[in-house]
This record gives C-alpha cells, structure tokens and sequence, in this order.
C-alpha cells in the first residue's frame, strides 16, 4: 500500500537529516507490484524551525502558568488587609521574639510558631515572610483548623479530575500555588493524620502528589506554621504525628502571652486607641490613669486580640476626649483564667478535645450509631454531644464533603 513516514537518514556525506519518505506501488491488472515510485524530501531546517518555536511556545505557557498561580495567590493576599500591620511593643520578650524572626527570616528554615490565641501568630508569621528573600514571591495563607478534613488533602496538594466524585477538573493545591515562595500553615494541630503523613514528605523530600495522581511534583516552597495547640499532648494522645513535629520544630518560635509581657500594653493601647479613633472619626487626647492600670493587671486570656477588641468597642462608646474602658467587660472573663496549678487539668481538657476529634475525624462527623465517634470512644452519644458542645468542637467540619 502506498505509504509516508518521517525517517532519519544518513546523507551520502555522512550527516543525518530528518526527510519525508513516502511511496506508491505500480501494479498489473492481476494486481501484482511491478515497480515502486518514491520521494525524498529533506525537511531538516523546517524540523528545526518547528522544534525551537514548540521549546519557545512551551516555556511561554510554563511562565503564564506562573503568573497565573501568583496572580491567584497576590490576590488572596491584598484581599487581607494585615499585611499592611506593625507589630507594636518593646518589651524584652516581645524583642527577643523579633530578634528570633530577624536570625531566621533569610534562611529557608522552616519555622514553627507557638504561642496562646491572639498572641500575633500571624503577624509573626508574615513578618519571617517579608524579611526572607522570597518576599517578591507568593505568601499563600492556609488554616487547617477551618477546612472540613476531607477536604483538606485536595485544598493543600490539588487534585486531578476524576480524583474522588465532584472532581470534575484538575484542581492546584496550595503547594502549587505557593511556588516559589512560602505557605503558611495554620492551625497544624488540625491537620489530619493521613496529610500530616503527606506534609511530612514534601518537607523531607520537596515533593508531594495531587489525589488521584501518580506523578511526584516537586515542591520549592518555604513552609511556616503556627498553632495554639499543645502538640506534644497532641502527640501523646496519637493524634499528631511526632516525626512531622520534629520536622516543624526545626527553629521554634514561641511568642508569650500578653500577660507576660504587660509594658507593651501602653503602647498597644495608644495603639490601637489611634486606630479606631480615625476610624470612627473621634479625637481622643489622653488614657485615664485608672484605666491604664486597670488594663495591665488584667490577664488577656484572648491576648491582644482581646485587647483590640475591648478598645474598639470602648472608642466606639466613648464620648469624651479622655479614654475608659467599662470595668465589667474585663472583671467577667478574668474569672475564667486559671491559677499554674491548673496546667494538667488544661492538658486533660486538650488531650480529650483532641481525641474527640480524631474520633470525629475516623466517624466523617458522626457521632451516634455502631459506627459513630460515640461508640469508637466508648462514651454515650448525649455525653459526646454535650462535650462537643462545651469543647467549642465544630462537628460539621468533620462530614465527608
Ligand atoms: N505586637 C502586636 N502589635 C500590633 N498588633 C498585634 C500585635 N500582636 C498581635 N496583634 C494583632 O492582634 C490580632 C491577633 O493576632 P494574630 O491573628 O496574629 O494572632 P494569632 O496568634 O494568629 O491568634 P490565633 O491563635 O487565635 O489565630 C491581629 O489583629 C494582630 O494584628
Ligand atoms: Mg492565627
């Protein structure tokens, strides 16, 4: 039968150049082949031609892509308005924290960042951030606490389509879009065990696949984390891996608490008191003697969010130029702050937070039924539901998606 090919051929002076080959057969009536005829046809410089512009066409798409995952990820970023926020204090522990971040920001360490809720985990975070040398790249942001848990995996690593029902496309993961540059992982303590198995393997070998794929992508992404969370009762309740831990506790961060460090509070409090005053529109010239003490020797278990919080509302209330604050708001959630002594039963109530939610996790948020969190933790499902309650657990989270 007739035939064309592409063939590589050795020229009669010895070089080897791309050609079309192709053939027809001249056949008898009986249909028998008398004679073939041929062509050669030397397409070497327009393979050339056609190789460079695919190399050009490919890198051109390779640098949209790009563009495209930082654009996404520049996106999310200016959508949060504290990037643009000082972090305010001159208190020896609040300084040796800066010092820490100073020494680490230009290195690709990874970072771990611990410290009691409102203690400025993020701010610290995205500070190491602009310090490094990656701050031109993207600083993609991701709470592990917010996302449901089966979701989390697909949210950080991606998906290709046909990966699980509903992944009707290939989706980026995180880690894709932070490429280049730095992710922030939130709330580690929340991260189920089977992606904390994941993690451990992009920090250890820079490289993790999407669900459902069977390609290894490598990863060049500087990776900060923060949580709240006890981890090492985390890791003696067997719900956090302690390999990964050593992995993110490569240079630890740990910030205190606001009541350790009351001398910032003056600042913080002129602070702030600046902020909401332009906001609202109010000139307010001088802070109360009697509040300020009252301030500092309030604990600020929720820290200095807290303390935001409590000076926002007191701006917005307040009808003179001179500042207070509404001693009630404070005297009722001191009551809730516990004495040291009370450190184990802390431990108790996170270790039993924490089992409850890996229970939770195994049981896709259910929580009665032979096959329910209640029964895999051997409690009635009314004492589960009442602990889960007062644990502040947020149960739907757990549901497959
Ligand atoms: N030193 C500081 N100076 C000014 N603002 C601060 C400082 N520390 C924290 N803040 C502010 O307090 C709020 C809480 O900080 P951030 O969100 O970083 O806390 P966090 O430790 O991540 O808390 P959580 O564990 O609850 O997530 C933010 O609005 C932050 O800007
Ligand atoms: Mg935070």
């Amino acid at each position: 039968v007739p035939f064309q090919d592409e063939v590589r051929l050795r020229r009669a002076d010895g070089e080897y150049r791309w050609f079309i080959i192709a053939g027809v057969p001249l056949r008898d009536e009986k249909g028998n082949i008398l004679k073939w005829y041929g062509t050669l046809h030397d397409i070497e410089d327009r393979k050339r031609v056609k190789d460079s512009l695919q190399r050009a066409f490919d890198e051109i798409k390779k640098l949209k892509d790009q563009l495209y995952r930082e654009n996404i990820a520049l996106r999310e970023e200016i959508d949060r308005a504290s990037m643009f926020e000082e972090i305010v204090g001159a208190s020896p522990a609040l300084k040796a924290v800066l010092a820490r971040v100073a020494k680490v920001a230009p290195t690709d360490s990874t970072v771990l960042i611990t410290g009691e809720t409102g203690t400025g985990k993020e701010l610290i975070a995205r500070a190491i951030y602009k310090l490094s040398q990656r701050s031109s790249r993207a600083f993609v942001s991701v709470n592990c606490a917010a996302i449901p848990a089966p979701l989390i995996a697909s949210e950080l690593f991606g998906h290709e389509k046909g990966a699980f029902t509903g992944a009707n496309q290939r989706r980026l993961g995180r880690f894709e879009l932070a490429e280049g540059g730095t992710i922030f992982l939130d709330e580690i303590g929340g991260l189920p065990t089977e992606t904390q198995v994941a993690l451990l393997r992009v920090l250890q070998e820079n490289e993790f696949e999407r669900l459902g794929g069977n390609q290894a992508i490598r990863a060049n992404v500087r990776v900060i984390a923060a949580t709240n969370s006890d981890l090492k009762a985390a890791i003696e309740a067997h719900i956090f891996r302690s390999d990964l831990f050593y992995r993110l506790n490569v240079f630890p961060i740990e910030i205190p608490p606001l009541r350790e460090r009351k001398e910032d509070i003056p600042m913080l409090v002129e602070y702030f008191i600046d902020r909401y005053a332009s906001k609202a529109g109010k000139k307010i010239r001088s802070t109360s003697k009697k509040t300020l003490d009252l301030l500092q020797s309030y604990p600020w278990p929720g820290n200095i969010r807290e303390l935001q919080n409590v000076i926002e509302r007191s701006v917005i209330l307040c009808d003179t130029e001179s500042f207070s604050v509404d001693e009630s708001w404070l005297v009722r959630e001191s009551l809730q702050t516990q004495p040291a002594s009370q450190a184990l039963s802390d431990k108790l109530v996170i270790q039993e937070k924490e089992m409850i939610k890996a229970a939770l996790v195994e049981s896709g948020g259910q929580v009665s039924g032979p096959l329910g969190a209640a029964a895999k933790l051997g409690i009635p499902p009314s004492t589960l539901e009442s602990k889960i309650r007062s644990l502040k657990i947020n149960k739907h989270r757990f549901k497959p998606a």
